[in-house]
């Protein structure tokens, strides 16, 4: 019998896998866009760097969000002795008693231009709740939301990953590098989602989560090229008679 290879797999075959192929390789593109857009942007910079994953999982113990912004994009916004003055109250515990009147005025002079109920998109600092809130250290990602994100994500990837590598596994190629591309995505997945836990411990394994996220994506292309090139470039067709 014939060798059964992508090459010679039935018209109807190649068709469903490689519109799963390119389903995939859309919604990879996809996760990649939302990753930037969401953790990326967690330090306030464009683009996906290792404070971005140290912010999102360990936090910024180092100080609150109000202090940060103070020191930062929000510094124009009042003169640098009433900024002291929140950051003294917000390191201290921003304690409720003090807010009225003092600080409640403060914050009415100084950031309800734009901090106000009118503007939906911003924290609304006529309120003590919400000053409150953002004078909290940041923690990063609670365990609660670990556990829930680890877990939709090592059951939902591996489905992916094991379609895309039975798929790889009729191509042609070198059969150790076969067997090594569709055991690596399985394998950095796990140290993925084991990176965020340890980078929630301690921010010095942040670099692990951006292997890991890499690690996969590339075998995962190239398990996906690779099959769809052999399904249906004539080159590998051809040989396969
Ligand atoms: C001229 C309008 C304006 C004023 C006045 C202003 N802010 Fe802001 N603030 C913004 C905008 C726009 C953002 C969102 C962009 C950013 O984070 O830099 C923001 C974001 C923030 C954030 C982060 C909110 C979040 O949900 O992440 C904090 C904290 C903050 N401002 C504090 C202050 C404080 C304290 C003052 C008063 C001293 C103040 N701002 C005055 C426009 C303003």
């Amino acid at each position: 019998m014939k060798e059964l290879t992508l090459a010679n797999f039935p018209l109807a075959l190649r068709v469903v896998f490689t519109s799963f192929l390119l389903t995939i390789g859309v919604g990879l593109m996809m996760a990649g866009a939302q990753i930037m857009m969401t953790h990326g942007m967690a330090d306030g910079k464009v683009g996906l760097s290792l404070d971005d994953v140290v912010y999102s999982y360990y936090g910024n113990k180092e100080g609150s969000k109000i202090e940060g912004k103070l020191n930062g994009s929000m510094q124009a916004m009042a003169p640098d002795a009433v900024r002291l003055d929140m950051i003294k109250w917000a390191r201290a515990g921003a304690d409720e008693a003090q807010w009225e009147p003092h600080y409640k005025a403060v914050f009415a002079q100084y950031c309800a231009v734009c901090h106000s109920a009118e503007q939906t998109s911003l924290p609304n600092f006529t309120q003590y709740e919400n000053v409150k809130h953002m004078t909290e250290t940041d923690e990063g990602a609670s365990f609660s939301s670990l556990t829930r994100v680890s877990h939709i994500h090592l059951f939902g990837i591996s489905f992916i990953f094991m379609f895309v590598g039975a798929i790889f596994a009729f191509a042609r190629f070198n059969q150790l590098w076969k067997l090594v591309l569709v055991v690596t995505p399985f394998a950095f997945l796990i140290v993925d989602v084991l990176s965020w836990w340890l980078t929630k411990l301690h921010p010095g394994f942040a670099w692990l989560t951006i292997i890991g996220g890499f690690g996969y994506s590339v075998a995962a292309g190239i398990m996906l090229f690779t099959s769809l090139a052999q399904m249906w470039l004539p080159r590998f067709r051809n040989t396969s008679e």
